[in-house]
């Protein structure tokens, strides 16, 4: 079975109050739209058809990859309308429906809804819900199946009290949708042309429409504000939280942790309050990761401890070193196994080798510190001339003086050591002392001033 993915993202989203399109509102750190064409995609279908209208361009734009293409329905006139906006595209023998504005979607339950359908057989998905209200009603017969979809501005009373809702999520053999939505019309409360009256036609064909639920209701809701936005934030959150429990981590609150990307974890891993991981976070066994910390794109080996308040990015933390409270590693940094780095700390493009310590207080940038060497508190590197960047380079057992200024390009031979306050501009050979501040003179007898008396 070959198949076709469409996405309807043409509506305005005027409740968001909003000059970015709906479909681009993001939850954990990716757009709505994007999240969609992330599960389409492991689908493995032929086409992803995306039908844009409100900010067409800009959804466009951000959509764009291999695989997908774009319909425009210049007007909103409604679901079926804006399908058939992408028919002529569609070459596969089944074609799944999705919504941009519904990110929650788990491959799964698609899977479920697609293994449903056969060239006489349509699949719908939906939900049973406590208060239906807005969604169109399945109106099933006696012997409970389905016969159509009635729209909430349509129904009957007695179809108002019915509890299962449509999903608008549905997979259709092409052959039959291009049938049916060149038969739909626009006679109705809404004036609209109504996708959900395919259902109907199909009963009329005798297809046979076999329904789906989702695993819960977060997975089939849209966001229309950001009010609802924050509740589909949540309920991503819960889940990645969920999901990481389930691996081994242990989370101090559930509710007070963000994930805004992919991240792997080991096991036995100790996360605290109000961590936020975003892009390719990799957590190896045994880490732990103290409050507050925001941590990106970085990778923490076995027995790795970020303590509280520090802030990553593009950094690999080595096995059982540790770094904080208010580390900040920024892009290129890198910490040998059993490194440690201290309060107050910037690296950036930065490796410190096994053991070595920055305890207080540095700014480290294009720097190779060696295996055990220190680095005193308020030491940086005087890396960037004003034009260019240039490296410091040190070897193992270097030990650098508290306030050192090692103005790059400088190398320090192993176990070099440099005095408290030295400004180093050139190279100190293996195993010397490099000492390069004014000699200290003691002024014996010296007078404070004194206040000048008020006049
Ligand atoms: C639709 C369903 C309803 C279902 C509900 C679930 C129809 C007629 N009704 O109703 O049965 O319970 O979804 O949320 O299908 N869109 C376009 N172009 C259009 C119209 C809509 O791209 O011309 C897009 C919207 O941007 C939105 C989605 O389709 O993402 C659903 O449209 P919306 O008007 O919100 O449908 P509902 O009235 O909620
Ligand atoms: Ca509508």
């Amino acid at each position: 079975m070959s198949l076709d993915i469409v996405i309807l993202a043409a509506g305005q989203g005027t409740r968001m109050r909003s000059a970015l399109p709906k479909v681009l509102h993001p939850v954990a750190g990716r757009s709505m739209l994007g999240h969609v064409i992330h599960s389409a995609q492991q689908l493995a279908p032929v086409g992803i058809h995306v039908v844009v209208g409100h900010g067409a361009d800009q959804v466009r734009q951000q959509a764009e990859g291999p695989g997908i293409g774009f319909a425009l329905q210049a007007q909103q006139l409604g679901t079926g309308h804006a399908v058939a906006q992408a028919l002529a595209a569609l070459t596969a023998d089944t074609v799944l429906i999705l919504y941009g504005d519904v990110p929650l979607i788990q491959v799964g339950t698609l899977q479920r809804l697609l293994a449903r359908v056969a060239a006489n057989r349509i699949g719908l998905l939906t939900v049973e819900l406590a208060n239906p209200t807005g969604y169109g009603r399945i109106i099933r017969n006696a012997e409970g199946v389905v016969q159509a979809i009635v729209e909430q501005k349509d129904a009957t009373p007695e179809q108002l009290a019915i509890r299962e809702g449509n999903t608008g999520i549905l997979a259709v053999p092409r052959a039959h949708l291009a049938k049916w939505l060149g038969q739909l019309s626009n006679h109705n409360a809404q004036g609209e042309y109504y996708l959900t009256d395919i259902i109907a036609m199909a009963v009329a064909d005798g297809v046979e429409v076999a329904t789906e639920q989702p695993e819960g209701t977060a997975e089939v809701q849209g966001a229309n504000d950001r009010r609802q936005l924050a509740d589909l934030e949540r309920a991503y959150q819960q889940r990645e939280a969920e999901r990481l429990m389930a691996a081994g981590v242990t989370l101090r609150d559930p509710a007070r942790f963000d994930v805004r990307g992919e991240v792997s974890v080991g096991r036995d891993v100790l996360i605290d309050i109000n961590v936020i991981l975003e892009g390719q976070v990799v957590i190896e066994d045994d880490v732990q990761i103290g409050p507050n910390c925001v941590i990106k794109d970085s990778t923490l080996k076995r027995g790795a401890v970020i303590k509280a308040n520090s802030h990553l990015e593009g950094a690999v933390v080595g096995e059982g070193a540790d770094a904080g409270p208010f580390a900040r590693l920024r892009p290129g940094s890198e910490l040998g196994a059993g490194a440690h780095v201290g309060n107050f700390v910037e690296l950036k493009n930065a490796r410190l080798g096994e053991g070595a310590k920055a305890g207080h207080l540095s700014y480290l940038g294009d720097a190779d510190v060696g295996a055990r060497s220190n680095i005193g508190a308020g030491t940086i590197t005087c890396n960037y001339d004003g034009a260019n960047k240039h490296r410091t380079v040190m070897g193992e057992d270097v030990f650098v003086g508290s306030n050192s200024a090692l103005v790059a390009p400088v190398v320090l031979g192993a176990g070099a050591t440099t005095a408290a306050g030295s400004t180093i501009t050139q190279d100190v050979p293996a195993g010397q002392l490099g000492v390069a501040r004014g000699r200290q003179r003691n002024v014996d007898g010296w007078k404070r001033p004194v206040k000048a008396p008020k006049p």
